[in-house]
């Protein structure tokens, strides 16, 4: 791969290979969609199990919002428990639980220990948002998590916001995070103003439990099923 990044033609310039090509085809699967889709799913999930939860957001979403016009980005500054339920979401499922693999260009050291360069280094994800050093009972679903006592969102500067690294952090940190932020609120609050979740008919759901996801680099939920309840005249 790095022959082929190398080469450049008779004016010096570099082109995108074969393998260029696959391999942008293939962190966009694995990077944009396999992550997006484990935490909108594993949303989902949560909410039909969770109908009081579902009813307190739908009603955020009336009041911010209400049934006539569709959500915008400007209005996620006002739709705190919104926000709140996706981050806790992404905490608790931290679904790509050894972020992606970085080699130390120099050497350094971490924490009191040297690294050579070269050394892989692989950051645990998971263990850091499932620690109880740093999490109250980090294996609940708390959806006011990153909620203060007014119900305000925590900002971004706050100890237990700073806690929560599931886009990873540096140079490396993941290039889609504002994306993938803006399009969850989106598809969320969509849902939450056209339809309520519901248990499929004659079938209990297991609880969400993140221990239970289907292994991988990004975990994923376990297949489920719900119904979808239209509840605005948008979409009636
Ligand atoms: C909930 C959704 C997402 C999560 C939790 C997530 C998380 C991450 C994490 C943890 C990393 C590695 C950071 C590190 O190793 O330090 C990463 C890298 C990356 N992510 Fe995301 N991601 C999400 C969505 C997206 C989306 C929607 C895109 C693109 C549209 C994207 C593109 C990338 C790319 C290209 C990298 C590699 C960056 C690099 O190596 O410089 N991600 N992501």
């Amino acid at each position: 791969m790095k022959e082929v990044m190398k080469e450049r033609d008779k004016d010096g310039k570099q082109w995108l290979m074969k393998e260029n090509v696959k391999c942008i085809i293939y962190d966009l699967y694995a990077a944009g969609y396999r992550t997006t889709r484990a935490a909108i799913l594993s949303m989902i999930h949560i909410l039909a199990k969770r109908p009081e939860l579902q009813r307190e957001l739908q009603k955020e979403m009336d009041t911010v919002i209400g049934s006539e016009r569709e959500p915008r980005l400007s209005d996620r500054g006002d739709c705190p428990r919104i926000e709140s339920f996706i981050l806790e979401t992404l905490r608790y499922i931290s679904h790509l639980p050894l972020f992606v693999f970085h080699a130390a260009s120099q050497s350094t050291s971490i924490g009191g220990y040297d690294i050579e360069k070269d050394t892989v280094i692989v950051a645990n994800s998971w263990t850091m948002h499932h620690s109880e050093k740093y999490w109250d009972e980090p294996f609940s679903f708390k959806a006011e998590r990153f909620l203060d006592s007014n119900g305000q969102l925590f900002p971004a500067t706050h100890p237990i916001r700073k806690r929560l690294l599931v886009f990873g952090l540096g140079k490396r940190s993941c290039i889609g995070e504002v994306f993938a932020k803006s399009r969850t609120f989106l598809f969320l609050s969509t849902l939450l103003q056209t339809t309520t979740i519901v248990e499929p008919e004659g079938i209990t759901l297991p609880e969400f439990d993140p221990r239970a996801m289907v292994p991988g680099i990004v975990i994923q939920p376990q297949p489920f099923e719900v119904r979808f309840v239209v509840r605005s005249k948008r979409i009636s």
